[in-house]
């Protein structure tokens, strides 16, 4: 039976890397957030992953919700047109909001995330990402955690998919390029 670990071309953090920086990250949240009334609102789906690692992690009492958000553009690339396609359920008025992403890569999709948690009076709100790509910024955006800084490369893994796929790797990974390309010929089927 193939797996999906034949697939991969390079890991960029292994499942070693990620679980002491899970680790790392949150000693200093539950440090950073002891007196506070916390909560952990992700995005989904690519957060699930690192949100059910992360939130086991942090040892001080808080909270966890989600929203949906969806950009439009190609498999591998965003295009700055962020649709909203979840409100959180419980309320964060007056709590202290770690906003976790998945990917800071253009930075609309933490703009808009913050924009509709704003909207819900929050005390506080910061910005938590698994991955950093720097050289993919459109907006500014401050981060208060990051878990990597991240190459120009498309990567997935620990949540990340491409077409909704492995996002079940233990790491984070590029992989190979026939393995991208027959991707995106079977998405224009
Ligand atoms: P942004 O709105 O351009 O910052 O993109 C953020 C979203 O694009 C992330 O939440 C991911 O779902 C997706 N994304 C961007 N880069 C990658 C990548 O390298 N792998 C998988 N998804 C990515
Ligand atoms: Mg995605």
């Amino acid at each position: 039976m193939k797996s999906i670990y034949d697939d991969i071309e390079t890991v960029l953090f292994s499942a070693e890397d990620i679980r002491q920086m899970v680790e790392e990250m949150a000693r200093r949240i539950s440090e950073d957030y002891i007196d506070n009334d916390l909560i952990l609102v992700s995005v989904l789906k690519g957060c699930v992953i690192f949100l059910s690692d992360l939130t086991r992690s942090v040892t001080i009492k808080h909270q966890i919700d989600f929203i949906g958000a969806a950009s439009y553009g190609n498999q591998t690339r965003s295009m700055g047109n962020v649709r909203i396609t979840k409100d959180i359920d419980i309320s964060i008025r007056g709590k202290d909001v770690l906003l976790i992403e998945d990917i800071y890569d253009s930075g609309y999709t933490l703009e808009a995330a913050l924009d509709l948690l704003k909207i819900h009076r929050p005390q506080s709100i910061e910005v938590c990402v698994l991955l950093n790509k720097k050289a993919k910024h459109k907006v500014d955006i401050p981060v208060k955690y990051c878990g990597f800084d991240a190459p120009d490369v498309f990567a997935v893994g620990y949540g990340l998919d491409i077409g909704e796929y492995y996002r079940n790797l233990n790491c984070i990974a590029v992989l190979k390029d026939e393995v991208y390309a027959k991707i995106k010929a079977d998405s224009h089927d």
